[in-house]
């Protein structure tokens, strides 16, 4: 298994106090930073732009891993990439799990020079992915009910590790949603090797809750 990243989600930032939150997350051990983009049409809420993403990517030293929940990923993969997205997410689902659209824009990010991601809601059979591992550098499975904890998402989680170790691939699976150090404990041991952590880290004290996820 890759190293463990940790990537804070900015949805939970105190937008009070942006700068400190943001000094103090620079000296955490988190290598990314999770940028979540919603369009108010692919789900039912409205976030951040690209002039955010680029101030933000000024601001700290980690890579910037965005996660885009649009409808029209096509068109906006490339704005964020134009931002300065080092990872670029979309949902499967946006382009109708079809694997050669799905494929085009793995291809279109890769040629680019930034790790392409493929999301899939917590409802979405991962089996379609497994043919197209080899065309990305990241699944992102989603575990955003309150409740499940990580026992929700192992299934599906352990079938994709088999399978991307069966494979030889290096593909990182990253999950999101309701991770602490209890449900990130359950995913690290499913076979996880990226987690996202929003009210985890910036409700509580920022070093401290990186560093307890660090080390499961
Ligand atoms: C939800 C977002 C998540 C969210 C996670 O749609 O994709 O990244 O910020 O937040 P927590 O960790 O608080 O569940
Ligand atoms: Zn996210």
């Amino acid at each position: 298994m890759q190293e463990l990243i940790i990537s804070p989600s900015i949805l939970s930032l105190d937008y009070a106090r942006v700068s400190e939150q943001l000094d103090t997350l620079a000296r955490s051990k988190a290598a990314w930073l999770h940028f979540d983009v919603m369009d108010g049409h692919f789900v039912p809420n409205l976030t951040f732009g690209p002039d955010i993403l680029k101030g933000f990517s000024q601001a700290v030293p980690q890579k910037m891993d965005v996660h885009i929940m649009v409808e029209d990923p096509q068109t906006y993969a490339d704005v964020f990439m134009d931002a300065g997205a080092d990872v670029l997410t979309f949902h499967a689902e946006a382009l109708h799990n079809d694997p050669e659209a799905i494929r085009s824009l793995c291809a279109h990010i890769r040629q680019r020079g930034v790790l392409a991601g493929v999301s899939v809601r917590p409802g979405t059979p991962v089996n379609f992915l497994v043919p197209l591992l080899q065309d990305m550098d990241l699944v992102l499975v989603m575990s955003v009910e309150p409740g499940f904890g990580g026992q929700s998402f192992q299934p599906q989680v352990l079938l994709l590790r088999q399978r991307i170790d069966a494979l030889g691939l290096t593909v990182r699976i990253e999950i999101d949603g309701g991770i602490n150090a209890q449900t990130g404990a359950l995913a690290v041991e499913a076979g996880c090797d990226t987690l996202v952590a929003g009210s985890y880290v910036f409700k509580n004290d920022i070093i401290k809750a990186v560093d307890s996820l660090i080390c499961l």
